[in-house]
């Protein structure tokens, strides 16, 4: 098994695209171009998990509008096929050593009901940031954008503070 950035290897953008619909269906064309966009910087970064040369796994990381050490982490799925057989917990140490190797200090999500999941691999209940994207960089550090009294209900929002010892 091994994890890599689809926008260093696209030949396996189009198996990762069919595994996020199945969660979270959305246009193709839009949904390949998130995933392949090329950042400026190490973040935003789509990272798939594959075993027997096909996509099991995904999740795509961020950096938070609110500070730069902090990072956003979505779209987090294994295929149905292989849940429940601990590749979840391995994708987020996956995902938790790449936020650590680019000296994040905080790592956030949103969930509806998955809170047990995040809870097992040390995330605890938290508040509100937002994704950084080209158009509100120009917001950053800006109270006015602070989404922590905007809740959303039927959302959690959950953290992990990157220097305790989750890796
Ligand atoms: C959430 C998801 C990624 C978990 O992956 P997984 O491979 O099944 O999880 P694991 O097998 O690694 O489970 C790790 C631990 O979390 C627990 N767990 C898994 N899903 C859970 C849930 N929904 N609620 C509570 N605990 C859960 C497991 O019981 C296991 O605990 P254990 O170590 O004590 O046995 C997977 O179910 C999935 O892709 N779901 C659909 C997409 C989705 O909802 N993603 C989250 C969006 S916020």
């Amino acid at each position: 098994m091994y994890f890599f950035p689809l926008h260093e290897n696209t030949k396996l953008v189009d198996e990762t695209c069919i595994l996020l619909d199945t969660c979270w269906p959305k246009n193709r064309f839009a949904r390949r171009r998130k995933l392949i966009s090329s950042p400026c910087t190490d973040l935003p970064v789509s990272i798939a998990m594959v075993k027997d040369e096909a996509v099991i796994g995904h999740y795509r990381l961020s950096e938070s509008l609110e500070n730069e050490k902090w990072c956003v982490v979505e779209s987090v799925i294994i295929s149905s096929q292989h849940r429940g057989l601990g590749l979840g917990l391995k994708l987020m140490r996956h995902c938790l050593e790449l936020a650590a190797s680019l000296s994040m200090e905080e790592i956030f999500l949103s969930t509806k009901d998955k809170m047990g999941f995040y809870a097992k691999v040390g995330f605890v209940e938290s508040f509100p940031v937002s994704i950084l994207s080209k158009v509100n960089l120009m917001f950053r550090g800006k109270h006015f954008l602070d989404k922590s009294q905007t809740k959303t209900p039927g959302v959690t929002w959950m953290s992990l503070k990157l220097n305790d010892d989750h890796c």
